[in-house]
């Protein structure tokens, strides 16, 4: 089973309008001459404000080479929710995906693995693809319960998805320990936990399906990392943070996965 690698750049709450334009132009130019064919699938996740910006300049240099997704969502279309944004607002801008569940989301802002299945729900519906982040805590690591605690959040994120949409989703395995650490986690062991999460996808949505499903690792991917990890057999692309916030460093990475 081929799954064409993606390599997703999750900027957080860095860069401003100007910033993101610049940054976006960047990586566009390094990678025009780039046979489209063998490229990753390359996307990126601006801030909200700066949806709008990143977007046209996409569509103004070609946008088969660079997708868009927004980092968060909320579920309901409409309504009373100060300070959320819908789905049907972040298609306006021609976004692909979007990221739900980020540990960020998870611990910073108290979101549940409910909430996270009603985006993923939601989302689905919509048309758009879900990047679905998991991983564990050191804690939970040392404990030796991770793989009991990511095959939940898989079960829970994806209940009541349909078998053949639960073929299309993205999942991110983000160990927790490892995100803006500078801490790989090793690519074999890597490797391991993402088999885990497939063979729960299995049980979910059947092997077929879950030979599908695009799953990434994220946590200090560096471009002297990416090499190793794109080896090995179930990893098929990364979900990259800080490396992510410099044209060159971003650009190294799509390269070595290709
Ligand atoms: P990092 O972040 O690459 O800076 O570790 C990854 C992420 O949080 O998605």
């Amino acid at each position: 089973m081929s799954r064409r690698p993606i390599i997703a750049g999750n900027w957080k709450m860095h860069n401003n309008r100007e910033e993101s334009k610049k940054l976006v132009c960047a990586i566009k130019d390094s990678i025009s001459t780039i046979d489209k064919d063998a490229l990753p699938e390359v996307v990126v996740a601006p801030v909200f404000t700066s949806l709008d910006v990143v977007s046209e300049s996409i569509c103004n240099c070609g946008c088969e080479r660079i997708k868009l997704a927004a980092q968060n969502c909320f579920y309901e279309p409409k309504g009373a929710f100060t300070g959320e944004i819908s789905i049907d607002m972040i298609k306006d801008f021609n976004a692909k995906f979007i990221i739900i569940g980020h540990s960020e989301r998870r611990q910073i802002f108290g979101e549940s693995d409910e909430m996270i299945n009603k985006k993923a729900l939601a989302i689905i519906e919509s048309g758009l693809t879900p990047i679905i982040c998991c991983g564990e805590t050191l804690e939970q690591r040392e404990l030796g319960v991770t793989d009991s605690h990511i095959a939940s959040q898989i079960v829970k994120a994806l209940d009541g998805v349909k078998p053949d949409d639960v073929a299309n989703v993205v999942i991110a395995y983000e160990p927790i320990w490892a995100i803006g650490t500078g801490k790989t986690c090793d690519s074999v062991e890597a490797n391991r936990v993402i088999k885990g999460i497939r063979s729960t996808l299995a049980q979910i949505a059947g092997n077929e399906n879950a030979q599908k499903v695009r799953i990434l690792y994220g946590g200090s991917v560096k471009p002297e990392t990416i090499k190793e990890q794109m080896a090995q057999s179930d990893i098929d692309g990364a979900l990259v943070g800080g490396a992510s916030l410099k044209a060159d460093s971003f650009v190294e990475i799509i390269k070595g996965a290709m």
